[in-house]
């Protein structure tokens, strides 16, 4: 099966979330499979050849790409994926990828994604290389599926090939004005009013993804199925129930090479589930680096965040009084809305000892607080996977959340299970969106930390879980499957 990946960030060459954890890991497990992969992102001014081992393409040279009425000089890098024998290209245009940010508002924002999107197929041309699938991800590759079927049909070449489009978050759509038609030389008769790239009387690459794909899925299985609601699906329900058929849910894997307390190289000090000692040695080094008293008996509870709302940020903010008078402390890694940064920096200044943040993205931190704290918060007003919970399962860090996508698929209430004698409570949940729905999730969470036997028993359930990717990359496999088999009957 020849496939080939493309995403606007990858872990560790660029990354603003999850979407790049899952593009950093999913590519090397399929080829573990025996797929034949080629994975592709933008060479951001970030990327740095030279770190990443990456070459210049002499081979291919300069390929001119068409975009907003120019013919843009497009140049490729390779490399290999780390630790894997997994080719990635890197698509070079200055112009387009030299910004501050992997992601803009400028005005060009639509541009530099169908340049992407282009080289990527172009390249491909040149490699003479005809995969059975293309792999889209999010809005930012949303057109691909259209551009194979329609600008490039002419080429044989891709007749038989079939498109996936993975659904990372529907609220990020890509939505721009019509001018964005001829920029990307799209097909008059694709848009009118109800058109497949028509939205609201603008171009929409999130729905050109969903109409044009073969096969649809996003990352779990219960917001697959919340995405056909209105309440979810971000205008894109009705689309999305009209591919109903086509649509599926997969959960993301983690890759335990990068996120596992054993072998962490970020931690001062490794643990396992057979000896916790480390992970306390974690939270004092911590505690002790941000000058905050360590005492084992206060729980320490974590927040790893983007400040969107999405992320149920501003119930954090809304309980952190009542935070404030309970015997915790708080550590907060994040940025995003300044709202939020404001709120985070002022607690933090005001109660030093109780509270800390830092407003900002920081990887060594990330992995730091998710094995020193005790609790971790994430109490999201919707979550189509959430690495964050996954990652604390596995650091024993008792996760609280909303039960809502793939944080529903992942925590289990204690109380809730246990009730039924099921005995895999591994967290705390709580369903309605309010800030009194958190506050008592909490207090169930801090009053079971003071009961030892039971906390123990929830980490060693949370930790004994398997969240790797060898489970759902066998799913991707039948989907493209599936995908293929249908195309070619098509074809
Ligand atoms: P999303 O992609 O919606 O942001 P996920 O839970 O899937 O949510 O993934 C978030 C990823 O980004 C995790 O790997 C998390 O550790 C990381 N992350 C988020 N904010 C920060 C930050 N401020 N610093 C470092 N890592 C962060
Ligand atoms: C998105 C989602 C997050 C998911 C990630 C990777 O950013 O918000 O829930 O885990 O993509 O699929």
């Amino acid at each position: 099966m020849k496939i080939a990946f493309a995403s606007s960030e990858i872990v560790p060459y660029a990354k603003t979330g999850g979407l790049a954890d899952v593009a950093g890991s999913l590519p090397k497990e399929l080829n573990k499979l025996g797929a034949d992969i080629k994975v592709f992102m933008p060479k951001y001014y970030t990327v740095d050849e030279h770190k990443f081992n990456l070459e210049y393409m002499f081979s291919i040279g300069e390929i001119k790409i068409r975009v907003a009425g120019y013919s843009h000089a497009v140049h490729f890098f390779e490399g290999k994926m780390p630790n894997s024998n997994v080719p990635i290209y890197f698509v070079d245009c200055p112009k387009y990828f030299h910004r501050h940010k992997i992601y803009t508002n400028d005005h060009d924002e639509d541009e530099r994604f169908i340049l992407f999107s282009k080289a990527v197929i172009e390249l491909l041309q040149r490699f003479a290389w005809a995969p059975d699938i293309i792999h889209c991800n999010d809005w930012q590759t949303g057109l691909m599926p259209m551009f194979i079927r329609d600008n490039y049909s002419w080429d044989r070449m891709f007749n038989q090939t079939s498109t996936i489009y993975t659904i990372h978050n529907i609220a990020y759509q890509g939505r721009f004005g019509t001018e964005t038609l001829s920029k990307a030389e799209i097909n008059g008769n694709y848009f009118y009013p109800g058109g497949p790239v028509e939205f609201e009387g603008g171009v929409n690459f999130m729905k050109a993804g969903i109409m044009f794909a073969d096969m649809i899925n996003t990352v779990s299985e219960t917001y697959a199925k919340e995405l056909l609601t209105a309440e979810y699906g971000s205008g894109m329900d009705p689309f999305l129930n009209s591919r109903k058929s086509d649509l599926y849910g997969i959960l993301n894997g983690v890759d335990y090479t990068v996120w596992n307390p054993e072998i962490d190289s970020h931690l001062p000090f490794n643990y396992s589930i057979n000896d916790l000692s480390g992970k306390l040695k974690n939270k004092k080094y911590l505690l002790n680096t941000i000058h905050m008293p360590f005492d084992e008996n206060v729980p320490l509870i974590g927040v790893i965040s983007r400040f969107a709302s999405q992320k149920g940020i501003d119930l954090i903010a809304g309980i952190i009084d009542n935070l404030l008078q309970m015997n915790v402390q708080l550590v907060v890694l994040g940025s995003g809305e300044e709202e939020y940064e404001e709120i985070f920096r002022h607690v933090a200044f005001n109660n030093p000892l109780k509270v800390w943040s830092y407003i900002g993205y920081n990887d060594d931190l990330s992995h730091l607080i998710e094995a020193a704290s005790d609790i971790f918060l994430m109490p999201s007003k919707y979550e189509p996977c959430g690495l964050n919970q996954i990652y604390s399962l596995k650091y024993g860090t008792v996760p609280v959340v909303r039960k809502t996508g793939g944080l529903a698929d992942t925590v289990q209430d204690w109380n809730e299970y246990n009730s039924y004698g099921l005995d895999i409570g591994n967290g705390f949940s709580f369903e309605e969106y309010s800030t009194y729905a958190l506050q008592h999730a909490v207090d169930r969470a801090v009053n079971d930390f003071h009961n030892k036997p039971v906390w123990q028993k929830i980490i060693r359930n949370g930790m004994n879980k398997d969240y790797s990717w060898s489970v759902s990359a066998k799913s991707y496999l039948s989907l493209y499957e599936k995908a293929s088999q249908r195309r070619k009957r098509l074809s």
